[in-house]
């Protein structure tokens, strides 16, 4: 099953997350053994840029940031590489919340490296986000100010400890989902930092079901905990998705160009049909009278979720927009001294003619 890190019995071995993670990177390094058309024994360079660019899309090679490429192929990517640069940013802040306040030192560690890590997933898609001609400073204005966005789920609030275990399962697991066909994207750069991404998303999935299992099979208490947690943030999760097919802007285009793999729908379906079998192990209630199987389908028939919702936390009407951005803001202007102390350092380095970090 699809993005499915859970295999079940009649899974086959290259069904989970980290075996499609792992058949993507070895998709990567054969294409790069196979060579680039002009290049050795592929066929003649092109003379004219677009056929090249053309060519190697088609023979699925990778782009990279040397390589001449449509100006609208270019934003594109910065647009969307760098929302999602944002969303790992942003998206510390709802289970940040929860650092001080989880429920034993063990989990508290866990908590703690899986915020890290969302820390150092924007820091990859930034790094990525800069090989195509824009600074991480540019970047991160365009957020502060609102003119770039990130993902809406980060917008609802965490109420409660069983929050951190449905983010976990729930949106770490539709991140997931979203991700896996990025590690072929056509973008070399974005792929790479995709492959070592969804590693550790499987390691955040991982703990969020950990975390709901325990509260699901302890007292009715706990339980009522994770139901309620499952309950809320059903919905906004598969609102991560996008808006549906039909009303999608980008999405014709990007799978021309091999951004995208599979359509916001497809995707979504994918994730509706990959919890549902989970949830029952979970022994938890997925919010939705009307999910059940499509025999002829062959996919569980789901309610949508509340597409003009999604357009009113897109747009900065979500329950927790203005403190996640205020928040924001407000850790960059704190950590202005660091950057300026950094640049100051790599300066001095330079006049004495050293290497900025000493070997
Ligand atoms: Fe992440
Ligand atoms: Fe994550």
């Amino acid at each position: 099953m699809y993005g499915h890190d859970f295999p079940g019995p009649d899974d086959g071995p290259a069904d989970g997350l980290l075996e499609q993670v792992e058949a993507a990177e070895v998709a990567l390094r054969a294409a790069a053994d196979r060579g680039r058309p002009g290049v050795a024994d592929g066929p003649a360079a092109d003379t004219d840029p677009q056929h090249y660019f053309t060519a190697l899309i088609e023979a699925d090679q990778k782009i990279e940031p040397r390589d001449w490429m449509p100006d609208a192929y270019r934003k594109t990517l910065i647009r969307q590489i760098a929302q999602h640069a944002h969303s790992e940013i942003i998206g510390m802040q709802p289970e940040g919340n929860w650092i001080s306040r989880a429920p034993s030192l063990g989990r508290k560690a866990i908590l703690l490296a899986k915020v890290q890590d969302e820390a150092g997933h924007g820091l990859y898609l930034y790094a990525a986000a800069e090989t195509l001609g824009v600074t991480r400073d540019e970047l991160v204005e365009l957020l502060l100010t609102g003119r770039q966005k990130y993902s809406s789920i980060f917008n609802y609030p965490t109420l409660g400890w069983a929050d951190v275990g449905a983010i976990g399962w729930l949106v770490d697991g539709a991140a997931i989902v979203n991700q896996v066909p990025l590690c072929r994207c056509s973008y070399g750069p974005y792929a790479r930092a995709m492959i070592r991404v969804c590693k550790e998303e499987s390691f955040h999935q991982r703990q969020g079901y950990e975390i709901l299992h325990r509260l699901a099979s302890g007292t009715p208490a706990q339980r009522a905990m994770a139901q309620d947690a499952v309950d809320r943030w059903w919905y906004p999760s598969l609102a991560m998705f996008g808006p549906p097919d039909t009303d999608s802007t980008h999405s014709q285009q990007s799978m021309a160009w091999k951004i995208k793999r599979f359509s916001n729908d497809d995707l979504r379906q994918r994730f509706v049909d990959m919890c549902v079998q989970q949830a029952g192990v979970l022994d938890l209630r997925l919010p939705d009278p009307d999910l059940r199987w499509n025999e002829q389908r062959q996919a569980y028939d789901y309610t949508q979720p509340d597409y003009a919702e999604l357009m009113r936390v897109i747009s900065g009407d979500g329950p927790c927009n203005r403190q996640r951005i205020d928040h924001r803001r407000r850790a960059h202007a704190d950590g202005s001294w660091v950057r300026e102390a950094a640049a100051a350092y790599t300066a001095k380095r330079q006049r004495e003619d050293r290497p900025a970090v000493a070997a």
